[in-house]
């Protein structure tokens, strides 16, 4: 039996403070979340200065938990792991500074993970991903298509116009005085009600792989104003259902598109965020009856948010292909992925 790979990861790109340390890629020995939701919840979103200070606050109590529910010492690590984009500037800085301080104090390899990748890569502790991939990745900032060629391959081929899914269904909950992040209470509320309102579903008949959520969350809004002004009640459990109707059939419709479109999939991942919400679960587990040679890997549901065992797990795959960053290792608030029309010229 070979050594095996612990890979200490730490992530802090958005409201989540966390560290891990993960077993040759696919076992978790400890993943400690520090949120700051609480904080953040009276003024309705991330305040970027105040999550800086808070991943300040935490990391080194998140660090030691994470070495010491794991029962290993440094000595025992292979490699530090850390997301350094996308997210705020301010907030990646403070993991990717105590990432670098444990390679250099430990003399270990400092691997620099992409946040979206280690969303793609939550789905590993759900079972081995299988080549070549389509993941479907739903997150507060991000609604993309992302073709995996091989491993350590990631291609948008389908991008959101406008808004994400997991920022639409924020603002919308806004409106209806959900606390942020709405999307889980949205998600229940739905389950309540029924799709009376029909909202508008953008681009499903357009033939590209490309979302757009703004003229359905503007829908959304003034329906609900107008109500207000006319003194009108509307249901809010059908108005949350008809919103999660709409996303999930965009959501669905272009995802099944992309695999008609990429024959050789073997394997669609479903991550990010959003990735947790039942409704779009439930439906796209169903839509996979017709692509029989597809195999439908959900990354678990208490790994869908963010948390640094995702990022360990990419982080492992990357240290496997030998990818190493330097001590001068920066943030990288608008990193992406290579879009299909960057690759092919
Ligand atoms: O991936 P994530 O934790 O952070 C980013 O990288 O953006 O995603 C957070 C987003 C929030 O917009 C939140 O409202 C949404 O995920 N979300 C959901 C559900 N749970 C979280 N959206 C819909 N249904 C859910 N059950
Ligand atoms: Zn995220």
């Amino acid at each position: 039996m070979g050594k095996r790979t612990l890979i200490l990861a730490f992530e802090s790109s958005c409201d989540e403070t966390s560290v891990a340390v993960i077993e040759n890629g696919a076992t978790i020995l400890s993943n400690v979340v520090a949120t700051q939701i609480k904080s953040h919840q009276r003024f309705g979103g991330v305040v970027p200065e105040v999550a800086s200070r808070h991943h300040i606050e935490q990391v080194t109590w998140c660090l030691n938990a994470a070495m010491q529910e794991a029962h290993v010492t440094y000595d025992d690590l292979t490699a530090v792991a850390v997301t350094y984009g996308p997210g705020l500037v301010g907030a990646l800085l403070v993991g990717v500074a105590a990432a670098k301080a444990v390679a250099f104090a430990h003399h270990l390899p400092l691997i620099p993970v992409n946040h979206m990748a280690g969303h793609i890569y939550a789905a590993r502790f759900a079972g081995r991903i299988k080549f070549p991939a389509l993941a479907l990745l739903v997150s507060g900032g991000h609604t993309e298509l992302v073709w995996l060629e091989e491993e350590g391959s990631f291609v948008i081929i389908g991008d959101t116009r406008d808004d994400a899914a997991g920022e639409a269904y924020d603002k919308v909950g806004r409106v209806l005085g959900v606390a942020y992040p709405a999307g889980k209470e949205l998600d229940m509320m739905a389950h309540q009600g029924c799709d009376t309102f029909n909202f508008p579903r953008a681009m499903l008949q357009e033939d590209n792989l490309d979302f757009s959520f703004s003229g359905l969350k503007s829908a959304f809004i003034n329906t609900v104003h107008h109500a207000d002004q006319v003194g009108e009640q509307l249901s809010r459990d059908d108005l949350a259902a008809s919103f999660q109707q709409a996303v999930v059939d965009i959501l669905v419709t272009k995802t099944t598109r992309a695999l008609h479109q990429y024959p050789a999939t073997r394997q669609l991942i479903l991550a990010g965020g959003v990735a947790a919400n039942t409704g779009l679960r439930s439906q796209l587990t169903a839509a996979m009856q017709a692509f029989p040679q597809v195999e439908l890997l959900q990354a678990p549901l208490q790994l869908c948010g963010d948390n640094a065992a995702m990022i360990g797990a990419a982080g492992t795959m990357l240290y496997r292909h030998g990818v190493r960053a330097g001590l001068d290792l920066n943030a990288d608030p608008a990193l992406e992925f290579p879009y299909l029309d960057e690759i092919e010229g």
